[in-house]
């Protein structure tokens, strides 16, 4: 995978974790405590310590939206032991392929739950704790009575931003083109494309300018095969029917 400037050096000594390395890789509901009843007025109240749920929860943590049957997860988790990966899968049936799938290749750093990844990242995903967000090939949604369903909306890049550390990205990736005009609109509400924005005393430092918008750099994944992009089971679908792909990366600005 491509090294981020900040990414940190392991920890001597790691804390404590609540989960051993042979903890099933499903995280269940039943692990996350209720939302409080103040949360409209305590945010922080409903967000969960991710990081319990892995047996090194000191690593940096990156999140995968819509894993599907979890191929991402398991060609990149082995590549980058020193990483903890959660995936997010809401139907079922994809899910438990997912989790199967990873837990007969004996993934330690890999949890998956099954739930609606937006809402999650909007209530429960506490800020700053994630180095990077993967959105690999998202539904698109063409209906227009549907498009709120999509993905990629104000209200998750604005999610992404806080859960993000700094200089953290989205990774996103998509063979839609409706659907890549409508993120074109949304990260130029949200984005510069100017490398200077990443200066703290660039001019272009407004509030509406959250993220620098960068070219996508392809993980190295020795079980991609040539030319793919993240080898996921939509991206090999997709190419082979010889559909273009579009795709971008969005670094956190402070
Ligand atoms: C088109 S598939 C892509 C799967 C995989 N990323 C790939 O490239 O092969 C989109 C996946 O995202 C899941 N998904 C869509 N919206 C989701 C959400 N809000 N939360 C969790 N999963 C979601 C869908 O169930 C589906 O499995």
């Amino acid at each position: 995978m491509s090294s981020l400037p900040h990414q940190p050096a392991l920890p001597a000594a790691e804390a404590p974790s609540a989960c051993s390395a042979a903890a099933p890789i499903e995280i269940p509901r039943s692990a996350l405590p209720p939302l409080p009843d103040d949360i409209l007025t305590n945010r922080p109240g409903g967000h969960v310590d991710l990081r319990r749920f892995f047996p090194h929860p000191q690593r940096p943590l990156e999140i995968e939206i819509g894993s599907g049957k979890g191929t991402f997860l398991a060609q990149q988790s082995p590549e980058c032991p020193g990483t903890n990966y959660l995936g997010f899968e809401y139907e079922r049936e994809f899910f438990m392929m997912g989790v199967d799938k990873l837990t007969r290749a004996g993934s330690t750093n890999v949890r998956m739950m099954c739930l609606d990844a937006g809402d999650f990242l909007h209530w429960r995903v506490p800020d700053a704790c994630c180095r990077v967000l993967h959105l690999y090939f998202p539904d698109p949604w063409p209906k227009a009575k549907h498009h709120r369903r999509r993905m990629v909306s104000d209200r998750f890049l604005a999610d992404a931003w806080r859960v993000l550390e700094q200089r953290g990205e989205v990774r996103i990736v998509t063979d839609h083109a409706e659907y890549w005009a409508w993120m074109q609109e949304h990260f130029a509400r949200w984005s510069s494309a100017d490398p200077a924005a990443l200066e703290p005393a660039h001019a272009d430092r407004s509030a509406s300018r959250c993220f620098l918008r960068r070219a996508f750099e392809p993980p190295t994944n020795a079980k991609m095969s040539e030319g793919e992009l993240v080898g996921t089971n939509f991206e090999r679908k997709y190419r082979r029917e010889g559909r273009p792909f579009n795709a971008t990366t969005l670094v956190k600005l402070a």
